[in-house]
């Protein structure tokens, strides 16, 4: 029997959403927005600023537009999310108001410079409170219109940065060119283009290029407001994916984001052998939208490099667990950017792999797994980290006896997770 499961919001797309909608010239309405800790945090930021944004999103929401922004009174607290603090950074430099950021000790220690020096470069004054680099972080008051127009060539592809530089645009009103060195997901670019934004983007060469126009008259962009429902959340489907590959049961995942930025790992699980079809339905804001059916399956080992990184980089905790039960060696390189997310990822993949058995050996910038089809057992530390603990949960799930330290941390993300795991797990096979 094939389990039939609804995905959660679309965690990219939900804090964009609420980042982009009070900039509209009217209400946007949008159902499906994720419910999870690190969009409440962004929730949360943007009601400081001065947007009306309710907090019963079960029924969808409405999102009221032009917001009267204002200085923030309190910190805003980005929690756990690197997104929230990064983009949030850019519009609120652009917006011209005076705000604090700060975050968890995992967000404190992961670096913002990325985004700040070249928001500098745009005109904005911003302030490290602790430690250069780092939130907290402060950003004064500016005059609207002082922004200058910037071309910008960041060293990794990066789309909280992309992102953030265009929504500085945005509310500054300045023109803003970002080229990356590779193909970052895309979600801001698709929706300020169904907003009707002046922007061109695409793919330039083995990376990307988005550029914001300035906007003409008074200065100010006039963005349509949004109608649309966030589709499914691929990374979290990555999760469910690699449950039923591993032997949970078949499962189709209905309404996921097919955006082609977000589902290298479809591709890489493919070339182990992984039984998935993926059925495209529609579009919503600018997204393919499709259902994804995926099948037990006999995995035999891979290979990821550079070029294909910035497309799944999110899912290289699931790919190291479904390397850990493939026939012969994977090796995953080019991916150190996993050395700064919410915890250093290469450090905890490698050890918990180890701890349960499986010889892994941690490059600076990947990992090389071997596959065992020993049984694994063993206690694994998270480090907090909500991928960490989903994907070791795999193999809990997968009859291993594998305890991981901390469950509570998929909240950020995926709250309802360890039950769709259950209800995977729990149908008739
Ligand atoms: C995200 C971008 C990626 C990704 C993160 C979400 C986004 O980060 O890893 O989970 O929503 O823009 P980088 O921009 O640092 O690559």
């Amino acid at each position: 029997m094939t389990t039939t499961l609804e995905l959660p919001g679309d965690k990219s797309i939900s804090h964009r959403v609420l980042m982009l909608a009070p900039l509209a010239e009217g209400p946007s309405r949008v159902r499906g927005l994720l419910d999870a800790d690190d969009v409440r945090s962004t929730a949360a930021a943007m009601r400081a600023l001065g947007a009306e944004v309710p907090e019963d999103w079960s029924a969808g929401v409405r999102l009221p537009g032009p917001a009267g922004f204002r200085d923030a009174a309190e910190r805003l607290d980005c929690g756990n999310s690197g997104t929230t603090a990064r983009i949030l950074c850019g519009l609120v430099a652009g917006l011209g108001r005076a705000a604090v950021l700060d975050g968890d000790r995992s967000l404190r220690s992961r670096p913002m410079g990325r985004v700040v020096y070249p928001l500098q470069a745009l005109g904005a004054e911003i302030e490290y409170l602790e430690e250069e680099g780092r939130l907290p972080l402060r950003l004064d008051r500016r005059e609207t219109g002082s922004l200058r127009p910037l071309v910008h060539t960041p060293r990794v592809a990066s789309a909280q940065v992309k992102s953030s530089l265009l929504l500085a645009g945005l509310a500054g009103g300045v023109r803003i060119e970002v080229r990356e060195p590779g193909r970052s997901r895309d979600h801001t670019e698709r929706l300020l283009e169904a907003m009707g934004a002046p922007l061109s983007w695409g793919p330039e060469g083995d990376g990307a290029r988005a550029a914001l126009a300035a906007p003409g008259g008074d200065g100010r962009h006039r963005l349509d407001p949004l109608e649309l429902r966030v589709p499914g959340d691929p990374s979290s489907a990555a999760f469910l994916a690699a449950a039923a590959l591993l032997g949970a049961g078949s499962v189709r995942l209905r309404r996921m984001a097919l955006n082609p930025t977000r589902t290298g790992w479809i591709e890489v699980v493919r070339r182990m052998g992984g039984r998935v079809e993926v059925e495209e339905r529609g579009r919503a804001a600018g997204e393919p939208v499709g259902d994804l059916s995926v099948r037990p399956s006999e995995l035999e080992a891979f290979e990821v490099g550079p070029p294909e990184i910035p497309r799944l980089l999110d899912e290289v905790p699931v790919l190291a667990v479904l390397a850990a039960r493939a026939a012969g060696t994977s090796s995953i390189r080019g991916a150190g950017e996993l050395r700064v997310k919410e915890s250093d990822r290469l450090e905890l993949l490698a050890a918990g792999l180890r701890e349960l058995g499986v010889a892994c050996r941690e490059r600076e910038d990947g990992l090389e797994i071997e596959g065992t089809g020993a049984p694994l057992e063993g206690r694994v530390r998270t480090g907090g980290d909500h991928r960490i603990a989903m994907a070791f949960g795999l193999l809990s799930a997968a009859g291993h006896d594998v305890e991981v330290d901390d469950r509570t941390c998929a909240r950020v993300s995926y709250p309802g997770f360890w039950d769709d795991l259950e209800r995977l797990l729990e149908a008739p096979g």
